[in-house]
C-alpha cells in the first residue's frame, strides 16, 4: 500500500491539508499526519476540525508526536511513498532550507529530501521577502516540489471549495495520484 506523510504546519490554509490527505486516503493510500503545534490551532481556529477526532474518523490514518523523533518517519531506512507540507509556514520553510530538524516534521522532510523522494511543499504567505524566495529555491535545488497554494480562476470556481479543490487537485497531479478534484483546461466536465 502506499504511504504518504502528510505535515501540517501553522501557516493559513489548513483545509488544504484536509482536502489533500481525504484525496489520498479516496485513491487507497494510507497516511501518516504530522502537525506543529500552531498547525494544530490554526486547523481547529479556520475549520473547527480537531486533528485527533478527523484521524480517529479515518483507519488508514495514523496522527503522529510531532516530539517523537523515535517515529518510523524519522529514519530514511523506512521507505514512504512522498511528502506534502500543507500548508507549509515560512518559519518551516527556513528550518528545512537550512537543513535544521526540531522536530518530526522537519526531520522527516529532511529525510525525504536527502533520501531523494518525492517532497511537495505548499507554502502560504504574502507577500514574500528574499529570504522566503531564496529560501524555496534552495529547497526546489534539492528537488522538492514547490506548489504554493495559489488557486487559478480559469475553471471559473464558484465556491471557496472550488478554490481549495484546485490545488490539491495540482497537488494530487504532483505526486501521480489520478483525481477529479478540478476541471481540467478544456476537457469535458
Ligand atoms: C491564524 C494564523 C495564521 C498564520 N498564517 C501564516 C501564513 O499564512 N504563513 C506563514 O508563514 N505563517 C503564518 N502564521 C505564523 C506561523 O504560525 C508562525 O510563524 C509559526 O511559528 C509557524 O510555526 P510552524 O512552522 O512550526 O508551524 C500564522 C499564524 C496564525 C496564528
Amino acid at each position: 500500500m502506499e504511504t504518504y506523510i502528510i505535515g501540517i504546519t501553522g501557516a493559513s490554509g489548513s483545509a488544504y491539508a484536509l482536502r489533500i490527505s481525504d484525496a489520498l486516503l479516496e485513491s487507497g493510500a494510507a497516511l501518516r499526519v504530522v502537525a506543529t503545534d500552531t498547525g494544530r490551532r490554526v486547523l481547529e481556529y479556520e475549520t473547527g476540525v480537531s486533528l485527533e477526532r478527523w484521524a480517529g474518523e479515518r483507519p488508514n490514518a495514523v496522527l503522529e508526536d510531532n516530539a517523537d523523533l523515535f517515529s518510523p518517519l524519522a529514519s530514511g531506512s523506512r521507505r514512504f511513498t512522498g511528502m506534502v507540507v500543507a500548508p507549509c509556514s515560512m518559519s518551516t520553510l527556513g528550518r528545512l532550507a537550512c537543513g535544521v530538524t526540531t522536530d518530526l516534521l522537519t526531520r522527516a522532510a529532511d529525510v525525504m529530501l536527502k533520501q531523494r523522494r518525492p517532497l511537495l511543499l505548499v507554502p502560504r504567505e504574502t507577500p514574500l521577502t528574499s529570504i522566503h524566495l531564496q529560501n524555496m529555491l534552495t529547497l526546489s535545488q534539492c528537488g522538492a516540489t514547490i506548489l504554493p497554494a495559489m488557486p487559478a480562476f480559469y475553471h471559473r470556481p464558484r465556491t471557496v471549495d472550488d478554490l481549495v479543490s484546485f490545488v490539491a487537485g495540482r497537488a494530487l497531479d504532483c505526486l501521480g495520484v489520478e483525481n477529479h478534484l478540478y476541471q481540467r483546461w478544456r476537457e469535458e466536465p
